[in-house]
């Protein structure tokens, strides 16, 4: 393996369109921060390098739907993500953004040393057009009918309600997003990055020398490598971003995917620029001593590990990422979290209704990090982990070995006795957690990892379980001080385990012991405190989560599911057409058509169907049954009772569930997918003729 001198440490840069949520938090932020304090911890260097990421079409489409200037948008919303990071500890050395100075001079630059080269490629090509608008339009900015769900409103690159990733060109029926309009195609310049230049280069290096690289990522990699890369536009038309420093480019911006990962250089330039002690910014990019790795969530793979390579590459000075540590996707209650659909647990908010319990929510997403495949958040798990792990295990034995100390001690560290053969046994088991935890976390497997923290609290429950002090204080005080010496030990241990973690509990577990923070190197280490050391405060580490505060959290996601539903609907009733006409019949067919008029005796749902209402008409010659497949649209189908209906006397008759059906109601589909029988407007005799 390669020995590096120091680690450069990146997390996406988060778009400032929105707060961020859990998904963000649990995918990117949460495991570069834990490989990060790790590091600190063991003393090596080490940098983490985040912003937000203020181009692009989203926050302009937030802009428009909030009425304010995209400024203001990018202003608001990268407070609040820079606070919630903050308020959740997310270690960054730098939290900067692209719109400042730096940056925009620095991508400029970047583009024009590349132009200079001839690295791009000039085409031009037919892209959407809004003839009255007269402006392109980008991906994002495209809306229409999903070509494989069929939903309504999907984006011009992804469809939220299936997840697809689109083309605007795969569309049905595309319009602009902002007015409705119907769009046209017209030619425009652009420059590209010809990765298919770089694909040779790509496939030996990532496919041949980076083998080791999570599955999910190198499985996306080669299958796009497979593929055959195609040069990527890397311009756009639009008003927001940095200006194409190109003349004849006047309108046109830098692509937020080829400034955004440029923002990861601009802030580590802006960072050493303020801190002189960190060295030039150009050792921890240049320098193939450094070890420069991306956290990064699965959308994002294809353009760190294949476009901003490739433009690193092209730059030619710069170093490669040794590793692309991705995560899959973390989904919410059974659904994929989404930002414009509201779908989602926001930091600020969450911050907001559970004061100082950061590191509960650290725990959970990092206990489910979808780290090989796409995992679920539920509030349920989240309050059993809270109670039965947290509470039950860490917590507990925290509070009974400090609580004990403060009891017969006088809170001061009791001087330990002999070691019996449990006690050796016992410590040797949590020397054993160090390498193991070590290992995982060297891996980016911070899920297990994690694991293995907590099975030092596990050994630590377990000790005071079977030692039982409280009741060997009865007897023998000497052995008490033992064994709530050796607790208090393993308890100072935990506090350096789960300090990359649960830095907001290791700090208070400090706090409670009267210790100061110390290095990775220390764990497994028994005489971390001194005899008679006086203890601080006791609290309680972790609090225990009740039902209501779950059902608050569970009540605002059915309200907001409601919400989506009703929007979706009325999306679909606005863009909604009728089908085309099919192609002419004969009246000869038409007539063969017997539909008549029938007055509804009963109506019923079918019996395990959720499909079927079983009715019983009279069609003026008798009793007929009919089956139809409604039961959805008429949740109580008694409404229809004593009703006129059309229906169709001579459709062939079959059976369903058992029952014979003999003929068809005649039912209007709504543009939501709602059926309603059809009828006639004044009452006529029970089997009238249609036609
Ligand atoms: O997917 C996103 O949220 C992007 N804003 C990530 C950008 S990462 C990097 F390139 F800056
Ligand atoms: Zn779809």
């Amino acid at each position: 393996m390669k020995s590096f001198q120091r680690t450069l440490v990146t997390a996406a840069l988060p778009y400032a369109n929105g707060p961020v949520h859990i998904g963000h938090l649990a995918g990117v932020y949460v495991p570069a921060d834990i490989y990060v304090r790790y590091l600190r911890l063991k003393g090596e260097p080490v940098l983490y390098v985040g912003g937000s990421d203020e181009h692009g079409v989203p926050v302009t489409i937030r802009a428009r739907k909030e009425g304010i200037t995209t400024q203001q948008v990018v202003d608001r919303y990268h407070q609040i993500i820079k606070d919630s990071f903050e308020g959740f500890g997310i270690s960054f050395d730098v939290y900067s953004r692209t719109t400042s100075k730096t940056h925009h001079k620095l991508a400029s630059d970047f583009f024009r040393h590349l132009y200079d080269n001839n690295k791009f490629v000039e085409q031009t090509s037919e892209q959407f057009y809004d003839p009255e608008t007269q402006e392109f339009l980008t991906d994002r900015n495209i809306r229409g009918e999903c070509p494989r769900c069929h939903a309504a409103g999907a984006y011009g690159d992804q469809c939220e309600k299936c997840g697809a990733t689109l083309s605007p060109d795969e569309l049905i029926n595309p319009y602009n997003a902002i007015n409705g309009n119907a769009l046209t195609k017209k030619e425009t310049k652009h420059w590209y990055l010809p990765l298919d230049q770089y694909q040779q280069w790509l496939e030996e290096w990532i496919l041949q020398e980076h083998k080791e690289w999570r599955p999910n990522v190198y499985g996306q990699c080669k299958s796009w490598l497979d593929s055959g890369l195609r040069p990527r536009a890397v311009t756009r038309d639009l008003d927001w971003g940095i200006p194409v420093p190109v003349e004849g480019a006047e309108g046109k911006v830098l692509y937020v995917w080829f400034d955004a990962p440029i923002g990861y250089i601009s802030n580590t330039k802006e960072l050493c620029d303020a801190k002189p002690e960190l060295g030039p910014w150009e050792t921890w990019w240049k320098d193939p001593s450094t070890r420069l790795l991306h956290f990064i969530g699965k959308d994002n793979i294809v353009f760190h590990c294949i476009v901003f390579p490739t433009m690193l590459k092209a730059e030619g000075s710069y170093i490669l990422p040794d590793n692309v540590p991705s995560n899959e996707f973390l989904n919410l209650e059974g659904d994929k979290i989404s930002t414009s659909r509201n779908w989602a647990v926001w930091l600020n908010e969450y911050l907001v209704d559970f004061p100082g319990k950061q590191d509960v929510l650290r725990y959970v997403l990092t206990a489910n990090a979808p780290e090989t495949k796409d995992n679920d958040f539920t509030w349920a798990d989240f309050q059993a982990r809270n109670n039965n792990e947290l509470v039950a295990i860490y917590g507990n034995f925290i509070n009974r070995a400090l609580v004990l100390t403060k009891k017969y001690f006088d809170g001061k560290v009791p001087a330990a006795g002999q070691f019996n053969e449990y006690d050796q046994a016992t410590i040797a088991e949590f020397q054993n957690v160090k390498a193991e935890v070590e290992k995982l976390l060297n891996d980016f497997r911070f899920r297990d990892a994690q694991k293995e923290a907590m099975n030092l609290a596990r050994i630590g429950n377990k000790y005071l379980a079977d030692t039982e002090p409280w009741k060997v204080a009865k007897t023998d005080m000497e052995r008490t001080a033992t064994i709530l010496h050796l607790s208090l030990q393993i308890a100072a241990n935990l506090s350096i385990a789960f300090e990359p973690f649960l830095p907001f509990s290791s700090a208070k577990l400090r706090d409670m012991l009267n210790m100061k923070e110390l290095k990775w190197e220390e764990l497994g280490n028994i005489n971390l405190l001194q005899e008679s050391q006086e203890l601080g405060e006791v609290t309680l580490l972790f609090e225990k989560i009740e039902d209501a505060t779950i059902q608050t959290q569970l009540d605002r996601l059915a309200a907001i599911k409601a919400a989506n539903e009703e929007a979706e609907k009325q999306e679909a009733l606005k863009n909604w057409k009728p089908e085309a006409i099919k192609e002419a019949t004969t009246f000869d067919d038409f007539c063969k058509m017997d539909i008549r008029v029938a007055t509804v005796l009963d109506c019923q749902p079918v019996k395990k169907s959720d499909r079927l209402l079983q009715f019983r008409l009279d069609d003026g010659m008798g009793e007929r049954t009919i089956l139809s497949g409604i039961a959805q649209s008429y949740p109580d189908p008694s409404v229809l009772v004593g009703k006129q209906i059309l229906f169709m006397a001579n459709f062939p008759p079959r059976k369903m569930m058992g029952i014979e059906s003999q003929g068809m109601i005649l039912s209007a589909v709504d543009a939501d997918g709602k059926l309603v029988v059809t009828t006639v407007t004044s009452p006529v005799k029970n089997g009238s003729q249609v036609g």
